[in-house]
């Protein structure tokens, strides 16, 4: 990456802010410090934006999902069962900042590529180019949409690759210089520049053109987050930003190398792809101050429904909430097949068999929904990031805040400047763009003939 700062190294960090689209996670909603209506409130999401565009993340990030958990005691104690449409919120973030990136999840699952490249390209436009596009194929959601039941993992990876085949065709439909609007003889478009797709395919058929000019970016950068071995097929060939979850920095490295040598077979520039583990911190002044800081946390969360919870989530096939707390977690069958998060459901199997953890232990390791925990001083937490780094581990960090609005302050006003004193982190913004902040390529005009695409 081209830095503009000569005493900085070549290569630097990047860093994501995943901010949940409920706006606060788990029991941070009981915390003395928490915004009020933190679900609903848009200024508290332009707060947390505009905080860490001072501190220059390079994106902010939204998950999101189309349905609602059906157990009524999980929703009776925390924020799941609402939460912002992010392609809705990103366009109003667009409107009140001006250099932080702005991603937001949406499912191929259950949307049409129509309408998903339509909107994206309107934002990109609407942001200056800072968006970018989690493509996710959902971890449920069917009997939202005429469905008794999610579409099963095969057939919805199936979708999602045809689904990125349609809207970036839909994103090629006018070459640079289509909008010739020439008042003096009343010419608006030059049809020569003009692509109809006349896709037919076995999931779609689009006609086209896109109604929306092509997004300034070329394409909006494309995140992607999943890790089974559909999911890093689909990052190796369409992700730019791959979002992970690794315990181990031996487990990261080998995501990390296997992720960009399958996009390389591809004939992708392996730079060409950043991947971006998730990590959640804890930043005190002390490390027992940080510890105070989770463990005040960590009373606020009622075990038993949390328990349940990400025991549904992780699909463990059993439900830790059952069992006793001071207990060692029983070790999970060898093959144990799932149709939802095949890639979580593995890393917490490993790390059963791994640590051989009480339920108490994995209670205090899964808070995060199984992304690592650092609790600790800004120095120690850039240690570990510094670390994984300059392993070959990470090329950033998708650094998973829980709403909070002290614990984003902790981290923008001490983790950062620790990473920019070790000359990891960037102190600028380098370019105006997502894709140039983050050392991607602007995607050119696949269907374009003439020099300038
Ligand atoms: C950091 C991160 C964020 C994710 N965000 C979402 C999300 O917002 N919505 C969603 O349906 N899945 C989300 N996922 C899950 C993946 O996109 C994917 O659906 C999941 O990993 C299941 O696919 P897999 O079986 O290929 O791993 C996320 C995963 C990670 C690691």
């Amino acid at each position: 990456m081209s830095t503009t700062d000569n005493k900085t190294p070549e290569r630097q960090l990047l860093l994501g802010a995943f901010i949940p689209s409920a706006g606060i996670m788990g029991a941070s909603w009981r915390h003395a410090s928490a915004a009020p209506d933190s679900f609903s409130d848009f200024g508290h999401f332009q707060w947390i934006a505009q905080t860490l565009e001072a501190a220059r993340f390079h994106a902010v990030f939204f998950n999101d999902t189309v349905n609602v958990d059906a157990d009524l005691e999980v929703l009776e104690r925390g924020p799941n069962s609402v939460r912002w449409d992010p392609l809705v919120l990103l366009p109003a973030l667009a409107m009140v900042t001006r250099h932080i990136g702005l991603i937001g999840t949406a499912s191929t699952t259950y949307n049409d590529p129509y309408n998903i490249a339509r909107k994206l390209a309107n934002i990109d436009h609407l942001s200056g180019g800072r968006v970018g596009w989690n493509l996710v194929t959902s971890l449920g959601g069917g009997e939202n949409f005429n469905l008794d039941a999610h579409v099963l993992h095969a057939d919805r990876y199936e979708r999602a690759e045809e689904f990125y085949d349609v809207v970036t065709g839909l994103w090629d439909s006018y070459e640079h210089g289509a909008f010739v609007q020439d008042k003096a003889s009343g010419r608006f478009l030059d049809t020569a520049k003009l692509h109809v797709l006349n896709h037919h395919g076995k999931h779609f058929q689009v006609r086209g053109p896109l109604n929306a000019p092509r997004p300034l970016q070329g394409y909006p950068v494309i995140a992607q987050a999943g890790s089974s071995d559909s999911g890093r097929a689909l990052a190796a060939r369409a992700g730019e930003l791959i979002f992970t979850a690794q315990h181990t920095i031996e487990q990261g490295q080998a995501f990390y190398r296997q992720i960009k040598a399958q996009a390389a077979k591809l004939g992708r520039h392996p730079e060409h792809l950043k991947i971006l583990p998730g990590v959640s911190p804890v930043v005190g002044k002390t490390q027992a101050e940080a510890q105070a800081r989770y463990d005040q946390l960590q009373q606020l969360l009622e075990p038993k429904t949390f328990l349940r919870s990400i025991s549904r989530f992780a699909s463990l096939g059993f439900d830790l909430s059952e069992l006793p707390f001071d207990e060692v977690v029983p070790l999970p069958p060898e093959q144990f097949d799932t149709n939802t998060h095949k890639s979580r459901q593995k890393l917490v199997f490993d790390l059963i068999r791994r640590e051989r953890p009480t339920v108490r232990e994995l209670f205090n390791k899964l808070t995060a929904g199984g992304h690592r925990i650092l609790i600790g001083t800004p120095q120690s937490i850039a240690d570990d990031l510094q670390g994984w780094f300059e392993a070959g581990a990470a090329d950033g960090f998708n650094v998973m805040f829980s709403g909070l609005h002290e614990g984003i302050a902790a981290f923008a006003s001490g983790v950062v400047p620790e990473l920019q004193r070790r000359g990891l982190f960037r102190r600028e913004y380098q370019g105006a763009t997502l894709r140039e902040n983050l050392g991607l390529p602007y995607i050119a005009n696949r269907k374009a003939t003439g020099s300038a695409a």
